[in-house]
């Protein structure tokens, strides 16, 4: 069968080849499921292996299928599988299970180990293909109503476990009644934040750099939130603005100086949760002294969030279902560019690397 695949540490590798198709008994104990692949989605990890960046091949391969944000329909299950059956619309979790005591209670996402197995990203083959087979306990089901929201699902898990952590983590405080939210950045991650943060009766200023008129504008300002163009308001003007701090930021704009101006914006008892993935080697300049003030006086709280688990997934499902009722039409705008089957792969690097405006590229690879 077909797959969409690098050569790990081969710049701009990307290329198309065949490869053996997988089996229903390739899993033991009758806990198989076998997917058609229905869609593929990119993101800036997908760009970043591609150029080479990171992302090992598995042993005894010399190239990695790419892809970890997939949609599709389950072909086959194994004789113990019960959650799902042929026919169901699915998505897959990305990290397996490495060797620690959290990889031991089903959270492998919170690994202590250096080494992360993950589909499409390390030492695991990915989703770009035109099936795969894996454990149940990785298949989490799509209501058949979302089936138009497809890829959104792996994003969305990291949007709902960054939220999540953040509430779990507040319960220090005993009582926690966040208000205002900041989210720094309207690319995918940032406008799913926005939604769950909506969702959560937040009143939400979603801050990107263009000004608008524009799609993530446009996105924001349906999910009931603001959107602020940090070329014309700062994040310290808004706060003059508003006259109050944020209880909560989710920072998710792919810049450590954005993360960091976060600490500075925060209210007290306030938690910030870091997402972006910040791969270069930049320098920044902080007020240091005066963040080590306000944190130790106004007992705020940092928490990175990275990947997510099974029960994310459903979470993330269960707000894209909520978030459908809520503001009908409005999340499918953020699949803003499709590619016609695999073949096509140079069209969807191309556009994942130069379309500037594109908010998720994905890969229609079949039709049912
Ligand atoms: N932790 C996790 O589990 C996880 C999962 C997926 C992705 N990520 C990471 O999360 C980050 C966001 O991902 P994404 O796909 O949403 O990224 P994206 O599509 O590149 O969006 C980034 C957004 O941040 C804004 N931005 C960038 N620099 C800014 C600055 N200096 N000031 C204000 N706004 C700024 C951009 O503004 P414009 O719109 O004006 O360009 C854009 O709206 C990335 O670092 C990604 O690697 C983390």
């Amino acid at each position: 069968m077909k797959a969409v695949a690098v050569k790990p540490g081969t710049p701009n590798s990307v290329h198309i080849r065949e490869v053996p198709e997988p089996k229903l008994s390739d899993i033991p104990n009758g806990r198989g499921v076998k997917v058609k692949v229905l869609k593929v989605g990119v993101d800036a990890t997908d760009r970043e292996i591609n150029e080479a960046l990171y992302g090992n091949a598995p042993d005894g391969d010399d190239y990695l299928v790419i892809g970890h944000e997939c949609f599709g329909v389950v072909e086959e299950v194994g004789e113990h599988v019960k959650h799902v059956e042929p026919g169901d619309y699915v998505t897959c979790t990305v990290r397996r299970p490495g060797g620690s005591i959290y990889d031991n209670i089903g959270r492998s996402d919170i690994t202590s180990e250096e080494v992360y197995y993950e589909r499409g990203i390390n030492l695991l083959h990915g989703f770009m293909t035109e099936c795969f087979v894996d454990d149940a306990e990785f298949i989490v089901k799509m209501p058949l109503k979302l089936k138009h929201l497809h890829v959104l699902a792996e994003p969305m898990s990291c949007a709902a476990k960054a939220v999540q952590q953040a509430y779990d983590a507040q319960r220090r405080l005993q009582v926690w009644e966040p208000k205002v939210a900041f989210v720094m950045g309207a690319g995918q991650i940032g406008l799913l934040a926005t939604l769950i943060l909506r969702l959560r009766g937040l009143e939400v200023y979603t801050m990107a750099r263009s000004p608008g008129p524009h799609l993530k504008q446009e996105i924001v300002d349906s999910l009931g939130a603001k959107f602020i163009s940090t070329s014309e308001t700062t994040p310290e003007e808004l706060t003059e603005q508003l006259g109050k701090r944020p209880d909560i930021i989710v920072e998710c704009t792919g810049s450590s100086k954005m993360a960091f101006k976060s600490m500075e914006l925060i209210g007290h008892n306030g938690v910030v949760v870091w997402t972006s993935i910040t791969g270069s080697d930049n320098t920044v300049e902080i007020p240091a002294d005066a963040i080590n003030l306000h944190w130790v006086l106004g007992n705020k709280l940092l928490v990175g969030s990275v990947n997510a688990n099974f029960r994310h997934f459903e979470l993330g499902i269960q707000d894209l279902a909520l978030g459908e009722l809520s503001y009908p039409g409005v999340l499918e705008k953020i699949l803003t560019n499709p590619v016609d089957g695999l073949d096509n792969y140079q069209e969807m690097m191309r556009l994942l690397v130069e379309e500037k405006d594109a908010l998720k590229v994905f890969i229609n690879v079949a039709d049912e």
